[in-house]
């Protein structure tokens, strides 16, 4: 496994797994089918709601010696509807209790505009927070690593410019930027200014999900098919001998960028982290590089939340 070196110091596998929608047996089968396929860095969310599952199989494997905490990399970030300086360190501990561990290895603010909930299960009754302040939950995200709570803190959902001015105020740098991710939106500048940075960038949605998308109803403005039904794609994937999913993803960390595609199928999880035995040549980058279409291949719009692009942080075009 490839893995890209933290400039706070720590070491995070380039193929993660994703946890998104899966709980309960489901999870429990799938994250242990995930560690025995040799995956070892685990992305989850406080709003996921499975982190005790994700606690209870990993420190199965810790306590019976196939793994050591060292060898896991474990992210969880804290809520939208927690983004605030006071709320930091008790979601936090909070997901540590959760999770059954002393410290995660990545610590990331969800979503960079904040929320209020009155039922942290029902998103129709969460409502802009206007007052979102990033250095001030910056300073306590900082204050977590000084406790130990988290080795590393990293942002999700941040633009460039959100991300500079934490850059240039902050004493802990962030390590870490996760958004979405895939063909149809390769984010080459933000990934570029994260490189150029020391920001490791982690894609989501890589594979198109499936799952999500029927979920919360997401679209993409222009009309273009599947991922994983794409044409280039099944091209690429029959030229190398691959599934789809094996290319779009060895096309994401070819550039250096993280995966962590999400699949509760114990076929599918095994096939996503095989992706080390074969290379694309500059001719398929290239065929695959133009299927980007920008902002119109985005689907996390966040309009989930009524109002969301009225935040003063709301970090996407608000047209396109
Ligand atoms: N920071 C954020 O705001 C944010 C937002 C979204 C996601 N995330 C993180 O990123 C992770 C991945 O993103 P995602 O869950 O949105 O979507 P994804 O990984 O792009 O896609 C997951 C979907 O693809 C299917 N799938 C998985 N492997 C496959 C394969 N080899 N062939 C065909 N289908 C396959 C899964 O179904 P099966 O399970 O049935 O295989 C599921 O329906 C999440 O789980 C979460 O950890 C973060």
């Amino acid at each position: 496994m490839k893995i890209l070196k933290l400039r706070s110091g720590g070491e995070m596998p380039i193929v993660g797994y994703g946890t998104w929608t899966a709980s309960g047996d489901v999870l429990e089968n799938a994250l242990n089918e995930a560690l025995k396929s040799g995956y070892r860095h685990i992305d989850t969310a406080y709003l996921y709601k499975n982190e005790c599952t994700i606690g209870k199989v990993l420190n199965e494997w810790i306590s019976s010696g196939r793994v050591t905490r060292d060898d896991l990399f474990v992210v969880t970030k804290l809520p939208a509807y927690a983004t605030r300086p006071e709320d930091v360190e008790k979601y936090l501990k909070e997901s540590l209790q959760n999770l059954g561990l002393n410290y995660v290895d990545m610590y990331l603010i969800h979503s960079p505009f904040g929320l209020f909930a009155k039922d942290q299960t029902d998103l129709d009754t969460m409502v802009i927070d206007y007052d979102t302040d990033h250095l001030a939950i910056w300073k306590v995200m900082e204050k977590q690593v000084d406790c130990g709570r988290t080795k590393a803190i990293g942002l999700s959902n941040f633009n460039a410019k959100q991300v500079q001015k934490l850059l240039d105020y902050s004493r802990i740098k962030p390590d870490n930027l996760q958004v979405e991710h895939h063909i149809y939106l390769q984010q080459t500048e933000l990934v570029d200014f994260c490189r150029d940075n020391g920001i490791v960038v982690t894609a989501y949605s890589t594979l198109g999900t499936k799952d999500g998308k029927k979920r919360l109803n997401l679209n993409w403005s222009k009309g273009v098919p599947e991922i994983l039904e794409n044409e280039v794609v099944l091209r690429v994937a029959s030229k190398h001998g691959k599934t789809p999913a094996q290319i779009v993803l060895r096309f994401t960390i070819q550039k250096g960028v993280v995966v962590i595609p999400k699949s509760t199928n114990s076929q599918r999880l095994v096939e996503n982290i095989q992706i080390f035995d074969f290379e694309l040549d500059a001719q398929d980058v290239e065929d695959l590089e133009r299927q980007d279409v920008g902002d119109k291949g985005r689907l996390w719009w966040f309009t989930i939340f009524a109002g969301v692009k009225d935040h003063p942080e709301y970090p996407f075009p608000k047209e396109i």
